[in-house]
Order: structure tokens, then sequence, then C-alpha cells
């Protein structure tokens, strides 16, 4: 599978001019179906739909012929232990124990196992080593430990159905269902979540493969019945040419989970469609395929799809006015999820006029091991993704380097070229943080080696880009070359330690260095190896401003079943990778993370920088994530919006995509549009295909590159406030990008809205151009308060569910700021992040509508090691109330807390901007500055702008010097003052 450029055969003139023909008319890339799975090609996905059609269709969910056995219920402290019976026919039953643990936050745990299987009483085919129980530890891996601790609860059992409720009001209560087995989760009087409700549950369990008696030719007997289930796709399955052995048959474990009265429903990362996840049985604008989780590199990816992408998140949030829960689908194996909806009418005499309820229905369907589920009672998207995050962990709180600008191509082809880029930027005066190298900088693609012709000093390269505080980014990819005496592959080979085959054999594959085998990061004793590689000494032309990107950790494998491993491989422990594959890319990157966290002994340790393109759930702990192969067109810059916002709701908000778009070569246009979005991504790089020409933001001319710089020179000017976003999602789970219903949970209107998004709380409302020649954009605004534009001050006066047009020609951005918000910035421009440490800060006080009142906050730390853990860091509020601006701490003293304010303590506030500040201020032309620990009072020229036609007032507090890290107090003016400074 050849991705970059191919030597083309030669062509008869006539079949060339027809090809030629078809690139022009047809869009220039497109993905290969054929390559991946539909759910009628997948065994256990088509069993299970065909499953809940026949239930369906029979209209008999109770048929289900799963039933707790209600003599085997126990309860002790918070936790129902169980056995579920499934009957299987002939008065055969099996056995599936049943935990449901009740958590904080009104979450709660669902487990179901297999008896047999727990207890390893299964035989497998083919002689696999394989293990025997079912898959049971992504938790391991996913969650953080936290969050699991079971809550009091009070039980009561009846003869059909046993109750539990808990929660600090005991306002959370789980109806259990005895036969069928189902449960109803509510939150006071209302019923949310339903378990089984349609009767699509279903565990396969493991049986004996019967093979049919060898038949005589002659034999004139009749011929024995065919099974009366179809065992087609039971013990193996053949897909694109690969065989899967299938060494325990058929394994799925399904549920049906609807949410009561929610209309909505987002996460499900990665996919590249709506936030507002579709329907997908079919439909107009809806999908016929589930959403597919089955991570995979697919080549040039198609937009709005249900297709399965490079990582895999299974959070869900449903959401209606003013309420939220969530399901979190704990499986690591291949998933697929259906989502139909439902309306009814809650009054009969309307007839169906008012638009009814609806229900969201989702049937989640996974390959193998446990049934383990989460349902979390909410009450609104922040308390959810907290409660995710204290599962999964929050966000690594990342250097400031990691959320400036990354400067990426495929490749820069040697070390006189990084620098050469290098020196280009700044004589541009563009501001960049980081240079990458693509995996043509190794010697004939062995990571940790270096290209001798190409990279013979990379040490001085990196010395450059030292001087300005700049760093590089080197990717190491999973797959090791198999080539006698490359020493990683060698001790990859000697140690035992790479994924083998079902054989259990080393397994080897195809990827960019042609034959490769794959590290396997699950076992302990791979990753202690992978630690030991990153040293300086051992990685040799590194130190310590280079960082890591691990890509193809899906795992791609070019020669593999839809691109990756086959799923009878066998892993550490000896889990099969049909279990494990959504964890792989996970696993990869952790280790990496930790090696580079313990890169010299005795260095201080600094947060590690690692961008994976394969993730999971857990992925946000230790790395960042891109949405892989995008595309130089408008398309693809349009949907990496609510890819973005999609990856904040899942919980791994650390996210970008390629700026530019990978393949293909964007126009002028497209590529100034898409680096004012880009501005506004988590994570920002630009990046670009080997066959792609040279894009750097100085190579296209004017006036796109000054267009270019500006959006630049625009997010590491606003870096303080994306930092302290970064802070609140390391802190409380919550996106860094947010989208409407995250932020106006109330506002009916723009659930579905995701082509703008809000930077943290911060109030800043970016909505990118994404459309060619695009002359202007309808910004959505959800409230009454005023937005204001962030460059000129035009008021977009607030009323409820309003769209405001802004004019866009190609050098406008439009960003507004919404009434009542304090946000932070740093705006002397600087050659990279690292150079602004230093600078001092200006805040900008945007006051409500009544011009009364704002508030916001800053977070600050040393940018790089982890002394804010020891309390090195500023955290404030700042508040806007009676005339007065006040900032107080709002962080918690440590060990390392004096020594770092005593560091911080002269920098210091340079300006102050308030927007729609009082017409009475436009007569005083000073405020008066109170500061912890500085004796008295002093006044500090303060220049006010009327408001002109469309456009708010300002008052500009020139230089009033209060330290960043202090207390302090300043008090606007009486209107009466005098000294009058008015600028028109
Ligand atoms: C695939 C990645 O998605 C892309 O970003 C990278 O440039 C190529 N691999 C080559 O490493």
């Amino acid at each position: 599978m050849a991705r970059s450029s191919r030597r083309s055969p030669t062509w008869p003139l006539s079949l060339l001019s027809i090809v030629l023909l078809l690139f022009f008319v047809s869009p220039a890339v497109m993905v290969k179906h054929h390559d991946f799975k539909r759910c009628d090609q997948s065994g256990f996905c088509k069993r299970n739909r065909a499953l809940a059609d026949n239930v369906l269709e029979r209209g008999s969910p109770e048929s289900s012929p799963y039933q707790v056995d209600s003599a085997s219920i126990k309860y002790k402290d918070g936790q129902l232990d169980a056995s579920i019976v499934k009957n299987i026919g002939g008065g055969n039953q099996v056995k599936l124990p049943l935990t449901i643990t009740f958590l904080d936050r009104g979450n709660v745990r669902v487990t179901i196992d297999e008896d047999k299987r727990r207890k390893g009483q299964i035989e497998l085919r083919h002689g696999s080593v394989a293990r025997k129980e079912r898959y049971n530890e992504v938790g391991a891996w996913a969650l953080t430990g936290a969050g699991l601790q079971a809550q009091k609860a009070a039980y009561m059992k009846r003869k059909e159905y046993t109750e539990v409720t808990w929660g600090p009001e005991g306002q959370y209560k789980a109806v259990i269902q005895h036969s069928p087995f189902g449960v109803e989760f509510w939150t006071g009087e209302e019923k949310q979540v339903v378990f089984n409700g349609r009767g699509f549950l279903n565990v396969e369990h493991w049986r004996s493969k019967v093979d049919k008696p060898q038949r005589d030719e002659n034999s004139t007997e009749p011929e024995p019945p065919e099974p009366v289930e179809d065992e087609s796709t039971w013990w193996e399955e053949s897909f694109g040419g690969n065989t899967d052995s299938k060494p325990k048959g058929p394994e799925s474990v399904a549920l049906d989970i609807s949410f009561t009265g929610y209309g909505h429903v987002f996460g499900l990362a990665e996919h590249a469609g709506p936030l507002s996840l579709k329907e997908t049985r079919g439909g107009e604008g809806n999908y016929d395929q589930p959403y597919r989780m089955y991570n995979s590199d697919i080549f040039e990816y198609e937009l709005d799809s249900p297709m399965t992408l490079y990582g895999s998140i299974p959070f869900m949030q449903a959401h209606k006015k003013d309420s939220t829960v969530g399901v979190f689908w704990l499986n690591a194996a291949e998933t697929w999820v259906d989502i139909t909806k439902s309306k009814h009418d809650t009054n009969p005499l309307t007839l169906g006029l008012t638009g009814g309820i609806v229900d969201t229905h989702t049937h989640w369907i996974s390959e193998s091991g446990l049934l383990d589920v989460f349902v979390m009672l909410g009450p609104n998207p922040k308390e959810l993704s907290k409660s995710y995050g204290k599962l999964t962990g929050y966000t690594a709180m990342p250097a400031t380097f990691a959320i400036a600008y990354h400067q990426c191509r495929w490749n820069y082809v040697s070390d006189e070229d990084v620098k050469d880029v290098d020196r280009k930027f700044d004589k541009f005066n563009i501001p960049y943080d980081v240079i990458w190298l693509d995996i043509e900088y190794t010697n004939d693609k062995q990571y940790f080696t270096w290209d001798p012709l190409n990279f013979p000093d990379p040490i001085s390269m990196e010395k450059q880009l030292e001087e300005t505080d700049r760093k590089l980014v080197v990717i190491i990819d999973p797959h090791i070359k198999n080539k006698e005496g490359y020493h990683v592959v060698d001790e990859l080979k000697s140690k035992n330690l790479a994924v083998k085959n079902k054989d259990n054999n080393i397994f080897e594959g195809w990827c960019w260095p042609g034959s490769s085998h794959w590290i396997d990061a699950f076992n302990p004793a791979a990753r202690a190896w992978w630690k030991s590689l990153f040293s300086y000494d051992r990685f040799k032309g590194t130190q310590s401003n280079v960082w890591l990107w691990n890509d193809m950790n899906e795992p791609s494998v070019f020669n593999g079943p839809e691109i990756t491993m086959p799923r009878d491989n066998i892993h550490h422990g000896n889990w099969e990778h049909r279990d494990v594959h959504n964890l792989n890319g996970m696993t990869f990157h952790n280790a990496t993370y930790h090696a580079l966290l313990e890169r010299k002994k005795g260095e201080t340790p600094r947060r590690p920088f690692v961008l994976t393109r394969s993730f999971y759930a857990g992925s946000q702990r230790s790395a960042a994530m891109w949405t892989g192969d995008n595309q130089a067109n408008w398309e693809h810059l349009a949907a990496s919006i609510p890819m973005i916002l999609n990856q904040g709701v899942s919980g791994f908000p650390f996210a970008g995509a390629d700026v530019g778009g990978f393949f293909g070569n964007p126009s002028k246009e497209l590529q100034t549009r898409w680096y004012q979005a880009g501005a506004f991504y988590p994570f920002m790089r630009g990046h670009a295909h080997i066959d792609t020409r040279r894009r750097e933001p100085y190579m296209l001319g004017e006036p796109y590159t000054s267009i270019m710089t500006k959006a630049l020179r625009l997010r590491y000017s606003l870096l303080p406030a994306w930092y302290t976003a970064f802070h609140e999602a390391s802190t409380e789970g919550y996106p860094i990008v947010r989208s409407q219903y995250f932020v106006h949970p109330g506002d009916e209107k723009g659930f579905a809205v995701d082509d703008q998004m809000y930077l943290g709380s911060t109030g800043l409302l970016v909505k990118p151009v994404t459309n060619e020649g695009g002359e202007s954009v309808d910004v959505y605004v959800a409230d009454e308060e005023n937005y204001y534009d962030y460059f000129d001050f035009t008021i977009y006066s607030g009323k409820p569910q309003r769209t405001h047009t802004i004019s866009t020609p190609l050098d406008k951005l439009p960003l507004l700021m919404q009434g009542g918000h304090i946000f932070p910035r740093k705006d002397r421009p600087r050659k990279s992040s690292g150079l602004m440490k230093w600078d001092p800060y200006t805040l900008v006080i945007v006051l409500d509508k009544k011009g009364e009142k704002a508030e916001g906050t800053l977070y600050a730390d040393d940018g790089e090691t982890f002394d804010y853990q020891l309390g090195a860091y500023i955290h404030r509020k700042f508040l806007f109330a009676d005339g007065k601006l006040i900032s107080t701490d709002i962080g918690t003293k440590g060990s390392k807390t004096i020594n770092y304010l005593k560091t911080m303590k002269d920098v210091r506030v340079e300006k102050i901007i308030v927007v729609n500040a009082p017409a009475a201020w436009s007569s005083a032309g000073e405020v008066a500055v109170t500061e912890d620990g500085v004796k008295g009072t002093r006044n500090v020229e303060m220049i006010y702008h009327a408001a002109t036609a469309g456009k708010a007032a300002r008052a500009v507090v020139r230089d009033p010097a209060t330290a960043i890290g202090v207390d302090w107090t300043i008090s606007f003016p009486e209107a009466s003052q005098s000294g009058v400074k008015t600028e028109l």
C-alpha cells in the first residue's frame, strides 16, 4: 500500500485521456470503501442487527431470553451481584454474572460476564494460546480508578423487579426488571435511560463447534438438517483475502440503550460528521450504517460518514433542554452503534402538531469482551464532562509551546532545510514554536536513527531552534523495520517484546519500512525497554527540546485485514488482538509519554509532548491528537470544526486538524482561511503530504502572508486565555473549545449548531469562514447578552436566538466577545511563546449589556515543569462589579507557591481594555489602583473612546502596573470626576 508517489505505468493515450477527464470531473480522492467493512460484512454486526430487526418485526421485546435469577441477587454496600440466565432452548441455560455498582455523581456501572469463560471452562479451536476469559482489562487502561467507589444506596427487592436508590438526596434510582432483564435509570421523577427496553441484549455465549460428520459420497442416507441458526460467520470470517481463525467462535455483546425524551446525542469520537449524531438505519438524510469504532488508517477518508477513523471513544452524551445524561461503553473491541429516534406526543389532543417528544434509541454492538457500561445521570454537559473526566482522567496540562503554532510537512528534507525554514519565519516576522520531522529524517525508516546524508548534524539544528526557545518534534511509529543489524529490531526480537501472530510466533507485516514487527506496548517489559530507547545517549542526535509524534498506531499494517493487524494476533497476557484493538494506539503513545519523562537521570521532569493519531478513552492523559489525513479542500476545512468540537464532548479536547489540508495543494484563499480557523484549534499545526508544494505562511505572498501572520499573532496574544482553558480541561474535564449546546444547554435551537466555537470560559465566540469566496457568515447567538466584534467593537445586540450576519473580506475573522467576560492576553509580538514568558498582560473586560459586570479567570505557571502540582502557579479571578475591578487568588498554596510568585513579581498588567465602558466615564481620566503589599493608592491614566455608530465605547487603562500574582483593586471613576481624556 504505497502512500507516497508511485511510478505510473505506461498507459495507452486514449485510456489516459479518459482517466484525466475523470480526474477533473470527479473528486480527486476517494476512500477505498472495499478496504473496510460495512455492518453486513462483519459477522457480529450483521447478526446483532438481524436480531434487532427480528425483535422489532415481532414487536416482542419481552421475548428477550435473559432473566435475572432473583434468588441469586445479593446487595452489599452499593453493589448488586446477581446471575442473569440466558435461555438457549432445549431447557439449556447459560449463566452470566451481573454486577451493578452505584457510584458518586449519579454514575452507575453495569457489567455482564460469562460464567464458563470466567472459569476458563471452554476450549479454543486451532490450538490457539489465547486467553479463555472475556477481556476484562480495558478498565486498567482507560480508567484512573477515581469515581469507582461504591456509594451508599437503598435497596428493595420485589418479585418482579429490584429497586435501588442512591445519591446525596436519594435522587437517583435504578429499577432492575427481572424478566426479561432490563434496567431503567431515573433522576427524581424522570426516566432517563433504559437498558434492553427494546430487547436487543445479546451475549453470544461460548459453544463448541459441532462439525458436520464427513459424508460418504456414495451414501444414500438423507443429508442431516442444516443448523437452525446461520453459522456462516461463527467459526471463521474472511474479508479482502484475509481469514480470521476465530478460535473462540462468536462472542459478541450487544445492548439497546434508550434515552427517554432526548432528541440529540453527541460524542463517539472519531467520525467525520455533524456534532449531533445522525440516525443510522436509513431514511432521508440518515446513514444506513451504524457508527463504527475500529481504529483504522482510513486513506482519504470521506466526510459526513459513520465510517470508523483512527481513534475511538465510546462515550455518548444525550442532551435535551436543560438536561444531559451519558453512557460510556467500556469495550476495546470493534464496536458499532446504531442510532434511531422516535417521536411520541404526550398530549393526544394536539394530534402530533406540537412536534412531540423525541426519544433516542441506541444499539451498541461489540465483537468481544465483557459487557461493561457506565450510565451517567448528568445533569448538565459540564457535570457530565467532569464525571467522565473523573473516570478516565483529565487532559494533561500541556507545556506552553504545545499550544502555540507547529510547523510540519512531510518532509523537511535536511537539517539545513529546517534551519532555513526557521530563519525564514524570523525574516517574515511570523511566530512559531515547533518544527516537525516526518519519517524521512530516519536512516531507511529505522526509528531512533538519522539519515546520515541529510541530517548529519541534528544537534546543531536543535541548538539553532533553542536560540529562540523553539522545539523539534520527530516522528516515531510502532512498526520496527525487520532488518538484521538494526539494533532496535534486534532487541525487540531477542527480548521477545513484539506482537505475535495466531501461531504465537512474531508477527510480521508491512508498513513504511517494508517488512516490520510491532512493539507490544501492552507488555510492561516492552514499555520499560521503550523508555530506554529515548535516553539521550541511546537516541543520539536528540536533546531536551526534542519531542514526539506517534503515527500509524491503530496499528496501520499495509498488507493486513482492513489495513491493520489480524484479529487473531496475540498480545501480552495472551489476549487476542480483537479484544484490545481500540486500545492499541493508546498503549503506544502512553509508553512514549513515559519514556519522555525519563530521558535523563537527574533532569527536572518536564511535561512531555506527544501527538497521537490513534486513541481511546483515557488518551487525554498523555497526548494530543489530530484528525489524520484530511484534504486541502473547503469541505474538509468545514468538517474540522464539528470534529474538534466532538473531541471536546468525548473528553479528549487537545485536538487539531492539519491546517491547510494534508492531501493536495490548497488555494491561497483556502490556506488563509484555514489559518484563521486553525488559530482556534486547541492543537494548531500546519502539515502537508510529501507530494504537495511548499506552503509555509511566508511562501504565499501578499496579502495572504500578512493575513496568516495576523491569525498567528492572534493565537499568540490569546495564549494566556488558551492556557487558562487548558487548565479548566485539566482540572474539570471541560472541552477547550465548546459547542453551542455545551455553553447554552437550555437553548434548543442551538443544540445542532456545530460550525462555531467558544474558547473555554472566555466568552470568545468564533465562526470561521469555511466556504470559497465567503463574503459573510451568520453567527448564531443564543442569549440576551451583547456580543462585540473582537477587532472593531461592533455591537451585536443580544436578542435570544438571533443570527447576526458579519461581512468577511479575506482579512476578516469573525470573532465576537460575549458581554460579561474578562480574558487575559499578551500583546507583545515575539518569535515564540517561550520568549513571551515574562511579558506583561493585557486584560480585556467585556462588560455586560448594562455596563455593570464582568468576570473571568487566569491560570499561569512556568509552562514546562510539574511544579504546578506543588502550587507553583497563579490562579486569579477577576471580577468587575460596582465600578471596581478586583483580582483575587483562587489557587491553593503548595510548597512551591512562594518561590514561584517571587519569580513572577515583576510580571504586571500593562493594559486594561474595558469594552462597553459606561458613558459616565467619558469625563474622567483616571482610575485608582490599590495593590497588596504596596502602600497607598495610585492614580493611573484612562483614555475613553466614546461609542460611535454601532460600535461600543471603550476605556483603556494605560499601565496600571499591578503585579499579576497579587490581589489588587482598581476603582473606576465617578462620572463627576474631571480630567477628561476622550478620543473619538
Ligand atoms: C500518515 C500521517 O497521517 C501523516 O500525517 C504523515 O505525514 C504520514 N503518515 C507519513 O508519516
